[in-house]
């Protein structure tokens, strides 16, 4: 539902989109850029990283499907694979079932893509203060197949809460749904659908790490197909 009513806007050119795939996309982007990876380039099925991997033996193929790393490839999509013995100046091609695709899509909706999660909440939202009030800004929720996420609907809230604070910016009915669900809460909780999926297949320590808000302080962006760690003010 939540992508869905994105694409619906996808005739509206937005300044900056933000991606949030809390569980597990972005916290796992994140991870991999601060421990070094050179970047993280996502793609929307297994034969494009496939394809990749072929073309350049030296990436490390990385992603799952149904929670579980992908047959053959070198890394699943838990953030905590993503050390810094491992992905240290790699490139890392990510294919997962709604993350990398939602990232894919936001490139089409906007001039600029940012990479967040509860990880680097903090500085994704200096990022977007910086632009003046008027900035059209699209906040994109992964979600799980088509269903709205409960964990990235509280990111959005945390990122629109925290924007919103000082100053007045138009909201759409997701982004003041998705602000009340954060006013209420206060902090991440971690008990929707995808959330005891993963705890099912065994992941608790995934869930455990990507609500540790501000963990990881970096800025991740999109360019040319590759999301790099940015500077930021
Ligand atoms: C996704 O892209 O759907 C998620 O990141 C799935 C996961 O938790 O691995």
């Amino acid at each position: 539902e939540w992508i869905t009513e994105q694409r619906k806007l996808c005739v509206k050119q937005f300044n900056v989109s933000v991606v949030i795939d809390v569980l597990r996309a972005t916290s796992t982007v994140i991870t991999a850029l601060s421990n070094g990876a050179r970047s993280v380039i996502p793609v929307s099925n297994i034969e494009e990283a496939l394809e990749l991997k072929h073309r350049h033996p030296e990436y490390i193929i990385a992603g799952e499907r149904g929670g579980q790393r992908i047959e053959g490839f070198q890394l699943g999509n838990s953030p905590t694979e993503y050390a810094e013995a491992v992905v240290r100046d790699k490139t890392i091609v990510l294919t997962t079932s709604n993350g990398t695709n939602a990232i894919i899509h936001a490139s089409n909706l906007a001039e600029r893509v940012l990479i967040a999660s509860f990880l680097n909440l903090t500085t994704v939202v200096h990022e977007l203060a910086g632009y003046d009030s008027s900035t059209n800004i699209a906040i994109v929720c992964a979600g799980n197949n088509g269903e709205i996420s409960y964990e990235d609907t509280q990111v959005a809230g945390a990122i629109i809460s925290k924007l919103t604070k000082n100053r007045a910016h138009y909201l759409s009915d997701s982004s003041k749904i998705a602000m009340k669900l954060w006013h209420a809460l206060k902090k991440p909780n971690f008990s929707g659908e995808h959330a005891k999926k993963l705890s099912q297949l065994g992941f608790d320590k995934d869930l455990e790490f990507c609500q540790k808000v501000d963990y990881i302080p970096i800025l991740a962006e999109l360019r040319d197909g590759k999301i790099i760690k940015v500077e930021y003010n």
